[in-house]
């Protein structure tokens, strides 16, 4: 890392505690990683485009046992999974009704975030337990399911106080069972030498195990950053980070976050028009993980950290691609509320 890249990752870290990013990093220190003509190896992103409801354990229905059984299940391309920074107001408020109001088409809900506390889950977000419940339970009635996000961009430098996998999966559990979530997302924003993918493997495994088992079907998700999904060149990407591979087994998708990828306009839009070509980026993630568990994220306006995030064009054409993967999320919707829920709307309107 040269000084200037020095200052850029500390003003993004800075700007990241702020706004709670989801994704802190990029790719712009790197000449190689950030050229906007990734290798194109592959040519077989339809090959794997078959939607197969309900991954994991098939044989149950998906999410807390309290969840309806009118509920139907939500199809892979047809997903819209939006976080909520729970500091944001808040259950009893009028301001909170707007999470009862997240519109028809949402599918999943992110309470964001349970830290990490002695390399276990912490069991609390950022407000009242009850607040969070209260939520969950609205939520549920509409059919929408909910999940824990975990860790998040703060609590990186703890992934790796994750030492126990079997303890941490029972903490996941006891997340769920608190607050009768439908499954837990694991955000590990870990980088460089804090990030290890062996260790990933192994608490997502713990984790997998943990959530189908005993006749439950728990939703387990993870995500990812934009090019770590490319084999060829994460180990060069100055964060060096690499997709662990064979953590398809243990995901029901993994949210791609497709933004915060460069801090110049024409070389981030350049790399949004290639993400969904064959053998780019995101059909790169398929091949990993299969089409159904490639869910694409986006940053709505005041969620991007840095860089332009995708035109309102390039999300609508994303949405209509993920129709045959494993659709959208939307980081963040807590944000996206206040600009009248402009991104989930056009990805609802785009489906
Ligand atoms: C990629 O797929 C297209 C459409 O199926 C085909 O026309 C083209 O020849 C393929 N290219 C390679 C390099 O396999
Ligand atoms: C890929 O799938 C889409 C949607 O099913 C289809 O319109 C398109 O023709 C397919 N492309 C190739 C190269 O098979
Ligand atoms: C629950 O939400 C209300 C309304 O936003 C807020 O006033 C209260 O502080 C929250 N409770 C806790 C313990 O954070
Ligand atoms: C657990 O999370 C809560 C809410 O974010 C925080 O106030 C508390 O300090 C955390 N505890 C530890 C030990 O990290
Ligand atoms: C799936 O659920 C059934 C019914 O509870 C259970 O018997 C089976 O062991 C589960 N399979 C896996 C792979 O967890
Ligand atoms: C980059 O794009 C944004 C809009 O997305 C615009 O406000 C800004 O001026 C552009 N920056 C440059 C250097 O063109």
């Amino acid at each position: 890392m040269n000084k200037l890249t020095k200052i850029i990752l500390a003003a993004i870290l800075v700007v990241g505690a702020i706004v709670g990013i989801l994704a802190g990093v990029g790719l712009f220190t790197s000449s190689k990683s950030s050229s906007t003509t990734l290798p194109n190896s592959n040519n077989d992103s339809n090959s794997s485009s078959t939607p197969v409801p309900n991954s994991g354990n098939s044989t149950v229905r998906e999410g807390h046992p309290d969840r309806p059984s009118t509920c139907k299940p939500v199809e892979p391309g047809k997903r819209l999974a939006v976080f909520w920074l729970t500091e944001v107001d808040g259950c009893e408020t009028v301001s909170m009704q707007t999470i009862f109001l997240v519109p028809d088409g949402v599918t999943h809900v992110y309470f964001a975030f349970a830290e990490i506390k002695a390399g276990l889950v912490n069991q609390s977000f950022q407000t009242g337990d009850t607040n969070v419940t209260k939520c969950v339970t609205a939520l549920r009635k509409r059919c929408i399911f909910s999940l824990g996000s975990v860790g998040g961009a703060l609590a990186n430098k703890y992934m790796k106080t994750i030492k126990d996998p079997d303890a941490f999966a029972k903490s996941g559990m006891a997340l769920i069972e608190k607050f009768k979530f439908d499954g837990i997302d694991m955000d590990d924003e870990s980088v460089g030498s804090d990030f290890d993918g062996t260790r990933v493997l192994a608490y997502m495994k713990a984790l997998y195990t943990a959530m189908k088992s005993n006749g439950k079907n728990y939703l387990l998700t993870y995500d990812a950053f934009m090019y770590e999904g490319n084999l060829d060149t994460c180990k060069d990407a100055w964060y060096i980070r690499c997709w662990p591979v064979g953590l398809d087994k243990y995901i029901d998708w993994v949210n791609v976050m497709a933004y915060n990828i460069n801090d110049k306009n024409d070389t981030a839009n350049a790399m949004y028009l290639a993400a969904t070509k064959p053998g780019d980026i995101f059909s790169r993630f398929a091949d990993l993980v299969t089409a159904p568990k490639v869910t694409i994220g986006i940053c709505s306006t005041g969620g991007c950290a840095y860089g332009p995030g995708p035109s309102t064009t390039v999300v609508a054409s994303w949405t209509k691609w993920a129709e045959n993967y494993g659709g959208m999320m939307v980081w963040v919707a807590s944000r996206d509320y206040t600009h009248d829920y402009e991104y989930t709307n056009l990805i609802i309107k785009s489906q």
